[in-house]
């Protein structure tokens, strides 16, 4: 896929004061003379905060860091999670279309996503709120299909429970992430067959799901204020 900016560009791009807070403390973890080591944290924080990364991001970064724009550009057009268009103001959806998620029906949840958001990926929705996109294995093959919504997997996916999750965050609900079908984790889908002495867990949400519950920043463009800054080594440098 051709990896370029976006025909469209805000003029300007700028950190809300705890993202740049956040920013700083990053920096603060490379050598004198090495900040360029901080490009990725920060581009993708730059991305967290407005959905996508446009030019003007790129460049602001590439500036804190004393870095050459051509060489903040070339990272953001490297990697693929990065976005280089704006994606849905609610959700963008990415598909695991991955051997086990193939196998699994990766391809009924893709027609779901052409159906109801967008022919292509990287496509908006007719009113802008969705956005998807085909994705190489996330690494929660278990639980194929799977999709990452936002920050958070959803795993166990049919074409109907894919279609139902969009129709709630359309509905500004943010569905628990994890399993669909119940599954505490990754234990066979038919129940334990062995170690069942394990079975009783000692709570409901695995730690992943717990957390994502607990911070509810799934599909939350990140402003810098949900979790707090800690860098300890920063004490009395002012
Ligand atoms: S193949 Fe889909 S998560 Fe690995």
């Amino acid at each position: 896929m051709l990896r370029r900016l976006h025909h469209e560009q805000p003029a300007s791009f700028a950190f809300t004061p705890a993202n740049l807070e956040w920013a700083r403390g990053q920096i603060s973890k490379y050598p004198e003379g090495r900040q360029a080591s901080a490009v990725i944290p920060l581009l993708w924080r730059a991305q967290e905060q407005e959905g996508w990364l446009t030019k003007a991001a790129i460049e602001h970064v590439a500036d804190m860091l004393g870095m050459a724009h051509i060489r903040a550009l070339e990272v953001a057009t490297f990697y693929f999670m990065f976005q280089l268009q704006p994606i849905g103001s609610v959700a963008h959806i990415q598909i695991c279309g991955t051997t086990s998620c193939l196998i699994c029906g990766a391809e009924d949840l893709i027609r779901v996503c052409r159906e109801k958001i967008a022919p292509n990926p990287h496509q908006l929705s007719p009113d802008g709120r969705f956005s998807w996109e085909e994705v190489e294995c996330l690494g929660a093959c278990a639980n194929a299909p799977m999709a990452q919504i936002g920050k958070d997997y959803y795993e166990d996916l049919t074409a109907e429970t894919l279609s139902s999750l969009i129709d709630r965050f359309s509905g500004g609900e943010v569905p628990r992430p994890g399993s669909q079908i119940g599954r505490f984790s990754s234990e066979p889908a038919g129940g334990l067959t062995s170690l069942t002495e394990l079975g009783a867990q000692s709570s409901e949400l695995n730690g992943s799901v717990a957390l994502a519950v607990g911070i509810g920043d799934t599909v939350k463009r990140i402003d810098g204020t949900e979790v707090p800054i800690l860098t300890p080594w920063r004490a009395g440098r002012g």
